[in-house]
């Protein structure tokens, strides 16, 4: 069977990391986490204090080490799997999504962590999740889907994973900042956050977790077995 790419793009606290993670688990496929990588950067921006210009971003983006192990996120030899979660952090990573050539480069590392695992045949594809990954990442990839849900039911959820980790923060100022990164995301002039022409769109407002796993579960394979008939 061929190596295949799923893209799973959506807005901010939607529930696209434990989708995709799972559907990543039950297709025995890479799970790969965008927004990690742009909280990364954020995060070294913060701790290394570097100027906010395009250049001195690029040579970041370009310096940041970013490694994926099991669940964590380990960034310039730090453990940053929780410090990259906070609204602190989620606030920069939205600004410095914005810049041109950070995106250039996440595009660059995206696609080479992708070609990879191809080629080292470690799974049998790789599901990514994002803001740009099937209209300018992989614009070619077989499996699109953007999931969505109101900005009121994302607050919601957001708001309690804030408080699990002991944020103190309020309903009404998570659905602010959530609708102002919205906005960024939506309105930034390079790979700004929408669905693909040809992606499949989930509402996940309207189904349970499972539910919509099962979805895209049942999508994958019944593409896949249709187009192994076909040849
Ligand atoms: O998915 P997330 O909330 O962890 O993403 C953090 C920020 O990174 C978010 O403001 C948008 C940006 N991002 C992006 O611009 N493109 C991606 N492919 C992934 C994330």
């Amino acid at each position: 069977m061929s190596f295949k790419i799923i893209t799973i793009d959506g807005p901010t606290g939607v529930g696209k990391s434990t989708i995709a993670r799972q559907l990543a688990t039950k297709l025995d496929c890479l799970y790969v986490d965008t927004g990690a990588m742009f909280r990364c950067l954020a995060w070294s921006w913060t701790t290394q204090g570097c100027p906010e210009s395009d250049e001195s971003l690029e040579k970041l983006g370009d310096q940041t080490r970013i490694v994926f192990e099991n669940e964590k996120v380990i960034c310039d030899y730090t453990d940053v799997t929780q410090e990259i979660r906070t609204e602190r952090i989620s606030a920069k990573a939205s600004k410095i999504s914005g810049f041109p050539l950070i995106r250039e480069v996440m595009k660059k590392q995206q696609r080479a962590l992708v070609e990879e695992v191809r080629r080292s045949e470690s799974y049998r594809g790789a599901v990514l999740e994002g803001r740009d990954i099937g209209t300018v990442v992989f614009p070619a990839a077989e499996f699109k889907f953007y999931v969505d849900a109101s900005p009121e039911i994302r607050a919601k959820r957001r708001l309690l994973q804030l408080q699990k980790s002991g944020e103190d923060v309020d309903y009404e100022e998570v659905l602010s900042a959530l609708r102002k990164r919205d906005f960024q995301d939506q309105n930034r002039k390079v790979a700004p956050l929408k669905p693909a022409n040809d992606a499949i769109i989930v509402d996940t407002g309207r189904l349970t977790a499972d539910g919509v796993l099962e979805n895209l579960l049942n999508y994958v394979l019944k593409k896949e077995s249709t187009s192994l008939e076909l040849n």
